[in-house]
């Protein structure tokens, strides 16, 4: 295979886990390929775009801040893109830059590795109403899941989000959480409370079913206080590495056309990266 180079971009961009997720596989499967991290600023970052082509790559990942910009520049989009309103990985096909969003495949691989069976779960409460959460609702829709309840401080923003999902969608106030766990098959947080030991927010997993799973995209720490809770409550969880191991794949594929393999070695590379 001919030297293909790809890259992740953001500002900062040093804390990236990318290049050690796409380096173990360009190792694993013997590819002559690289990934590195770029770190762009916002205001350079369409004259970057446009020069993909003559810098010789092939594509990358697009990670904070600049998932929304991205989305703007690109030429074309996947439809994952399109309904969630953010690019996470580009791609040149005969010289157009393509914009895709795999962050709803990386949660919805994620859950599909350590519960299988998920989607049938029953009713979802998801808390939050961000971009995250868009990927999130934009995979449970795919899944087929019929029973959505968005969960936000800030109600209009939850309301904005049902209505752009339609049907099966709904919006509530933070206050309304204990009523709707009560019949719940899955809880997602999608909010970054949690993260680095954060309060989390209001939801208590005690008021869910038995049968209930519960997850967090949030990664560092592992195990979020809401998992944490989850667990004493004899919960199934699912933390959030998963989807970022899971996100990262259809990218590799694209660009190296190789399909990965997320891994348990995987896993435990990037475990012991986190808790450095
Ligand atoms: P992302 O793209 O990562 O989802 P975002 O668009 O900034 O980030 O969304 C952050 C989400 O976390 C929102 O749902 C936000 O709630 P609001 O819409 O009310 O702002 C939620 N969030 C962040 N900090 C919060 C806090 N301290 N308490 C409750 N919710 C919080």
């Amino acid at each position: 295979m001919a030297d293909k180079k790809a890259f992740v971009t953001g500002h900062p961009i040093a804390h990236s886990r990318s290049p050690k997720i796409h380096g173990h596989w360009l190792a694993k499967y013997g590819i002559d390929g690289s990934y590195q991290a770029l770190d762009v600023r916002p205001e350079d970052l369409a004259a970057f775009l446009g020069s993909l082509e003559q810098s010789g790559l092939s594509g990358g990942n697009v990670t904070i801040p600049h998932k929304e910009a991205a989305f703007a520049l690109v030429e074309r989009r996947d439809e994952a893109a399109e309904v969630i309103g953010a690019v996470n990985t580009l791609w040149l096909e005969d010289g157009v830059l393509w914009g895709g969003n795999t962050d709803g495949l990386g949660f919805a691989g994620n859950l599909d590795q350590y519960a299988p069976g998920w989607a049938a779960n029953g009713p979802t409460v998801v808390l939050g109403a961000g971009g995250a959460s868009r990927a999130v609702i934009h995979a449970l829709k795919e899944r087929g899941v019929t029973d959505i309840r968005i969960v936000n401080r800030t109600l209009p923003r939850a309301r904005e989000l049902a209505d752009r999902f339609g049907a099966g969608v709904s919006a509530h106030s933070a206050e309304a959480v204990g009523e709707l766990l009560a019949d719940a098959g899955l809880l997602v947080n999608t909010t970054s409370l949690g993260m680095h030991g954060d309060a989390t927010l209001s939801a208590d997993p005690a008021g869910l079913p038995d049968h209930a799973i519960v997850t967090d995209i949030v990664y560092v720490p592992l195990e979020t206080p809401l998992l944490a809770a989850a667990r004493a409550r004899g919960l199934k969880t699912v933390d959030g590495l998963g989807m970022l191991l899971h996100q990262a794949a259809p990218g590799f594929e694209r660009w190296f056309g190789r399909k990965p393999e997320v891994t348990p070695e995987l896993r435990r590379m990037i475990v012991a990266d986190i808790e450095g």
